[in-house]
């Protein structure tokens, strides 16, 4: 089986869009592949961060995760700052990097550009971590968003240089994209985002899931019920077509053009269907909370299992690269 990697953020506020975008192609992916998924905790400080907090975030990450499919008896779960080979590795692969390429990164840029004066090394550094991350585990199949892709060119060229000047130590690593885009935010503008406050929690109750669809922005065409309208033009539509089954789907895109329905049908019908995907989700999570020993379990069995490869990558890292070995 050839080896997946791929990092988390450590939040607990996992909105559908991560979830359809991400974390259900994950979980698909756990039969096909050796899947490897690391809460990036050494990533999340590139950024102010409550200390006494942190923590807690990371395990509420594992949760989630859990509750959205990542089965831990089909793949390796772990935090990254439990395998000090993630920082280790990424100062070898500082000595190859070149300094432009990281000054090229968009989200470098618009991060930097964001905070004003004070921009640190670690923020600069973040995509060299990521491809230590990858690299440490030989990964070759990266599942990612688009928000990605120009970190994996990046590490892809850091890990060929590696390869060019200590030899090939690393295989080629490819970006797995998402079938599903990212979809719209419930307010039909924005691209789904915990920050702008137009999104749905994985672990939403169903009558908070009700409520926002409620208020949930459609076709700007539907003034009135008997306005038609037009489904592709409305941020809702996209959302039945994952939650929604082909006859649903069928009726809404029918009933949407003729003014058969009105945009309240289409929404309870929508809400129904959401909170049936959801609810399992939302009652494991429940459960995993309750009983935080299962979360540490898991995490600390993944750690073993990642430190052991990790070392063994870590050996050979150092063999090429002629560093002294006793
Ligand atoms: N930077 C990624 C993100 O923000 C997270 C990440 C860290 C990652 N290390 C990785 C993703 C390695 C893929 C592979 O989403």
């Amino acid at each position: 089986m050839k080896r997946s990697f791929s990092g988390i953020q450590p939040t607990g506020d996992i909105h559908i869009g991560n979830y359809l975008g991400a974390i259900k192609t994950w979980a698909e992916m756990l039969d096909e592949y050796d899947c490897f998924f690391c809460i990036v905790d050494l990533h999340a400080m590139t950024v102010p961060y409550e200390p006494s907090a942190m923590a807690q975030r990371t395990l509420d990450a594992v949760a989630v995760n859990m509750a959205c499919g990542l089965d831990p008896a089909r793949c390796t779960i772990f935090v990254q700052s439990q395998v000090q080979e993630h920082a280790e590795l990424c100062w070898i692969l500082d000595t190859v990097t070149p300094m432009g390429s990281l000054a090229r990164m968009t989200q470098f840029k618009q991060k930097s550009e964001q905070i004003g004066g004070d921009v640190k090394v670690g923020l600069f550094n973040y995509p060299v971590l990521m491809t230590a991350d990858i690299a440490l585990y030989k990964g070759e199949v990266i599942p990612v968003g688009d928000d990605q892709v120009q970190h994996l060119e990046l590490a892809r060229e850091i890990i060929r240089k590696f390869n060019n000047t200590f030899g090939p130590v690393f295989p080629e690593c490819q970006p797995l994209l998402s079938k599903a885009p990212r979809g719209m935010g419930l307010d039909g503008v924005n691209k789904m985002s915990k920050s702008l406050g137009n999104h749905i929690g994985v672990t939403e109750p169903p009558e908070s899931v009700r409520q926002k669809l409620a208020t949930a922005v459609t076709d700007p065409a539907r003034v009135k019920r008997t306005d038609p309208g037009e489904p592709t033009k409305c941020n809702l539509y996209h959302l039945h077509t994952y939650f929604s089954s082909p006859d649903e789907i069928t009726w809404v895109e029918e009933g949407c053009r003729s003014a058969g329905i009105g945009c309240l049908d289409c929404k309870k019908v929508l809400a129904e269907n959401m909170i049936a995907v959801l609810t399992p989700i939302r009652e494991r999570y429940e459960q995993l909370q309750a009983d935080p020993d299962v979360v540490r379990k898991v995490v600390a069995e993944g750690a073993d299992r990642a430190r052991s490869i990790a070392a063994d990558v870590m050996a050979e890292v150092k063999a090429a690269a002629g560093l002294y070995s006793g």
